[in-house]
């Protein structure tokens, strides 16, 4: 989709659809703006019969003569008070689907008045175009029947009116960035597992390095062996494709002494949950069991588009956790690349042993912050649900800056708890330590406990389960189903928050 600014009337700007937002007011359609438009009696009637009460994602499509478009779309925005970022970008999203529906090609979008939203033109522009775009991302790459449609609308344009249209570009441009990030990480976790291996996914790191102008490095099996590498190759060693850890750097053209920043996210291509097998019902969904990785991508692509001023690494271990006669079993002890030793007590538990040699990897650079993000537990599936994801860490600004970050993009987080007792359930019989501890008792915290053991003591480290948000088969106004790209968004908007 291709996004303008302009300052053109629209009465009578050329396009298919003009989409003019309607807000609440003591719970009835404020229709003053509208009134302007069309003259206070065709605005009424307009609406005469039509039930539409502006309430936030309301539509209603009217045929009009008075506008060179020839139709208006009124899109409900509730009551000014209530609007935040995501109501924009729910919004919006239903107002793509609905353009789409009508096949309109070109579409114009007046904005609100200037004091009717709490905030401004450039966070308005940024959300709108966010959310268009991504409740259109594109699923069912795979289906035979392949109809070269074109995408539908092609064009959107904001009618700036008497506003400054530089604000409104700026915020198009970072808009069309976050999008084109979350949209990234939504095609990688919906590759079936035989079009995603760690191979491919590393072809795909290579890729994205190039278009973004980044650099890619790509440890094989005998470079992982020579850094002792246990939790990868362990994991690894029961597939017929070989693990990978993937490297991507990027450097800020303005100072070498940018900070430093490290996001590191679990690739794990497929988790059948190895010799301890899942069951079957639902394995299918263990296809997304990367969407940390394709979180961590996702970001990278946002921070290079926007040109951050930050030394970025994003460290992907990938592997795909299969049964196999060469498979690790239950009992095995592995040694990790900082030494430690571990019990694998269920090797279902595998994303912890992938994560914990990519920690110690990340940690050689001596970042100042490292985020990892993995679809890590079931157990904070069930304390959390699909809307949150669990967040832990080290460090109370960069929690903060998480929560924020959360907030703000709506790839909400929740602080849970980090704690010593946690460390001491993870201690091992036979080993230094063992993936699993504590039965089903705060899985999401033991798992977080264990993660820490491979971080440095002063480094500013959080840690996001994304089990929960990864992935969904209920749509919603900015998502299809499947992958929701989670991760991308928060973890680039935390990024620019620290920089900031
Ligand atoms: N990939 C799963 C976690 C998961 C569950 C992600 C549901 C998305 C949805 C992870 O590797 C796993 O199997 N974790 C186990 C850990 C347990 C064996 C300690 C779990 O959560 O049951
Ligand atoms: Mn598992
Ligand atoms: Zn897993």
């Amino acid at each position: 989709m291709r996004w303008t600014v302009s300052s053109t009337a629209a009465i009578d700007t050329a396009a298919d659809l003009l989409v003019f937002p309607v807000f609440q007011k003591n719970d009835e359609p404020d229709l003053k703006p509208l009134a302007v438009l069309l003259g206070k009696k065709s605005s009424k009637q307009t609406l005469a019969g039509s039930g539409f009460t502006a309430k936030a994602e309301a539509l209603l499509p009217v045929p009009s003569a008075d506008v060179k478009a020839g139709w208006i779309l009124l899109s409900g925005m509730g009551a000014a008070d209530d609007v935040d970022l995501e109501t924009i970008r729910k919004v919006a999203g239903r107002v793509a689907a609905q353009a789409k529906s009508m096949k309109a090609a070109r579409v114009l979008v007046q904005l609100p008045d200037a004091k009717s939203l709490p905030f401004d033109d450039k966070t308005f522009a940024r959300c709108w175009v966010e959310g268009a775009e991504m409740a259109l991302s594109p699923i069912g790459a795979l289906k035979s029947d392949k109809k070269k449609t074109p995408t539908t609308p092609r064009e959107w344009k904001f009618l700036a009116g008497g506003r400054k249209p530089a604000a409104l570009r700026a915020g198009t441009a970072e808009g069309e960035a976050f999008a084109a990030g979350c949209l990234l990480a939504r095609d990688l976790v919906n590759l079936p597992p035989n079009y995603l291996t760690p191979i491919d996914m590393a072809s795909r790191a290579r890729k994205l390095a190039k278009a973004e102008g980044l650099t890619c490095k790509v440890l094989g099996v005998p470079e992982m062996k020579k850094l002792n590498m246990g939790g990868i190759l362990g994991v690894g060693q029961g597939s017929m494709n070989p693990p990978r850890l993937i490297a991507l750097d990027y450097k800020s053209a303005k100072s070498a002494k940018a900070p430093k920043i490290t996001l590191v996210g679990k690739g794990v291509t497929f988790d059948s949950g190895g010799i301890s097998l899942k069951p079957g019902a639902g394995m299918d969904e263990m296809k997304a069991d990367m969407g940390g990785a394709a979180a961590v991508l996702g970001a990278a692509l946002i921070v290079a588009r926007l040109k951050l001023p930050v030394n970025l690494q994003v460290i992907v271990p990938t592997a795909e956790n299969m049964p196999d006669g060469a498979a690790v079993k239950p009992a095995d002890v592995i040694t990790m690349a900082n030494g430690k030793t571990v019990e694998v007590l269920n090797t279902d538990a595998e994303g912890r042993l992938i994560l914990a040699d990519a920690l110690c990897y990340a940690e050689k650079r001596d970042p100042d912050y490292i985020i990892d993000a993995a679809t890590l537990t079931g157990a904070c599936v069930v304390a959390l649900g699909s809307h949150f994801a669990g967040l832990m860490g080290t460090d109370g600004e960069l929690i903060k800056t998480l929560r924020q970050a959360g907030g703000e993009t709506f790839e909400r987080v929740w602080h849970l708890p980090l704690i010593e007792e946690h460390k001491k359930m993870m201690a091992g019989t036979w080993s230094d330590l063992q993936n699993m501890g504590g039965g089903r008792e705060g899985g999401a915290l033991t798992a977080a406990a264990f993660l820490s053991e491979f971080v440095g003591d002063d480094t500013a480290w959080a840690h996001v389960d994304i089990a929960g948000p990864s992935y969904s088969m209920k749509p919603s106004a900015t998502c299809p189903k499947g992958g929701s790209g989670f991760g991308a968004r928060l973890l680039a908007r935390a990024v620019q928050i620290l920089v900031s």
